[in-house]
């Protein structure tokens, strides 16, 4: 006689278990689903430029392929790499950053995985201030850590140090800062940005300073750095960068971390038994986005210039919105309680009926941790963003 196995479920691990599901992925997913049923969508979703990567990146890519650059090259990335950006910072920040304080990752978010795993212990308390892009907790969580939420909605969505102060306790670790924010799209001031690094600082606590939407700032406002802060508050900083968005390279999967030489061996250690380098190819295709002309950075910035101040003035007129400024990013976030009415209670079935009834997408700040907001995102062509805000404003006028 056979004997078959029973399947049980998988026995998935308790830190896994914890762990949320992308909210944005959701978001993404849903629209693709009306989008193959053959629906008009209006996509506010996206967490990506919708610009094509600049061709001389491309170029810099063929020529590597071609020059049989296709190897394993060393974890941390190849030399032209880490040195483009140290060179970066130097150049931008005055920054001195030594070899064994740069690594390439893939993506901003392996930076960000790196720099918390290497860090945190069970029962080890992380700050993160509300609304913060999903990721950050869960890695916490992955990390067995536990995060610790700031409330900032009464600053605006910017933190201070008195928040941050307050939220302290013996058992901090760790505080991840985010500017400008997804998904708020505020900015921190400078003076905050080093009071917060001080305290931070002298109490003994790491700072991971995500910096994946550094280049894009709204004037008047300026791009900052925290590697531009004075040598002894960044003693316990580690910067995790991208060039996701800057250069439009979100496939190809390259960020970076800047850390003190113990942190970033033991980042090394991490990443050398998971995914090893970044792919070689977009190594070398970033290396040309850091050293070639850089007007491409610009003419985006001044298209989402253009787009953001039309979306703002539109918000702030629709019927039950609020919304602050996004001084950064490319994302606005506007307070759509004023709309929780006849029917809807939450931001999240606020989503899903513009869903529904005007196949247009946005995503529910619940999952940010911002119950009550919505996050548009601008990275979209004008056209659409005129025939998304037409059907945001019906809807709301209907639920208002
Ligand atoms: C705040 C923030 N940090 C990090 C990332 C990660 O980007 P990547 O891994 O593509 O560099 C994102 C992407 O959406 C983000 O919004």
């Amino acid at each position: 006689m056979k004997t078959f196995l029973v399947m049980s479920p998988f026995p998935v691990s308790e830190n896994v278990a914890r762990m949320q599901s992308s909210a944005t992925m959701a978001a993404m997913q849903a629209a693709e689903a009306l989008r193959a049923a053959g629906a008009n969508v209006c996509d506010f979703g996206a967490g990506e430029p919708d610009f094509d990567t600049p061709d001389y990146i491309k170029q810099a890519a063929d020529r590597a392929m071609r020059a049989g650059r296709t190897k394993y090259t060393a974890a941390g990335g190849i030399r032209e790499l880490t040195r483009a950006i140290t060179d970066f910072y130097k150049r931008e920040f005055g920054t001195e950053y030594q070899p064994n304080e740069v690594m390439a990752t893939s993506g901003g978010k392996q930076a960000i995985f790196n720099a918390v795993v290497t860090l945190i212990n069970p029962g080890d308390e992380c700050l993160i201030a509300k609304p913060y892009w999903v990721t950050f907790p869960e890695v916490v969580v992955f990390a067995g850590g536990k995060p610790v939420f700031i409330e900032t909605e009464d600053t605006g969505f910017v933190l201070t140090v008195d928040q941050v102060e307050r939220a302290i306790t013996p058992r901090t670790k760790l505080l991840i800062l985010n500017s400008p924010a997804n998904p708020s799209g505020r900015v921190l001031p400078q003076a905050q940005f080093r009071q917060i690094m001080e305290l931070a600082t002298q109490r003994g606590i790491y700072v991971v300073s995500d910096e994946c939407y550094l280049r894009f700032v709204y004037a008047p406002g300026e791009v900052f750095s925290a590697a531009s802060l004075p040598a002894e508050v960044r003693s316990h900083l580690c910067i995790a960068g991208s060039f996701s968005k800057t250069y439009a390279m979100t496939g190809w999967r390259v960020g970076y971390a800047l850390a003190p030489a113990d942190w970033t061996r033991a980042m090394l250690k991490v990443q050398g038994h998971s995914t090893s380098n970044v792919n070689s190819i977009a190594q070398w295709a970033a290396v040309e986005a850091l050293t070639g002309p850089q007007e491409s950075v610009g003419t985006m910035l001044a298209e989402y210039t253009r787009r953001r101040a039309w979306l703002l003035n539109e918000l702030r007129a629709i019927p039950g919105f609020k919304c602050n400024e996004p001084e950064g990013a490319f994302y606005a976030f506007p307070d759509v309680r004023g709309c929780l009415k006849k029917g809807l209670k939450t931001s999240g079935e606020f989503a899903q009926r513009l869903l529904e009834e005007e196949q247009t997408v946005v995503t529910d700040g619940a999952g940010f941790g911002a119950e009550g907001y919505v996050r548009i995102s601008y990275a979209t062509s004008m056209e659409q963003i005129q025939e998304g805000v037409k059907r945001i404003r019906r809807f709301a006028e209907k639920y208002s």
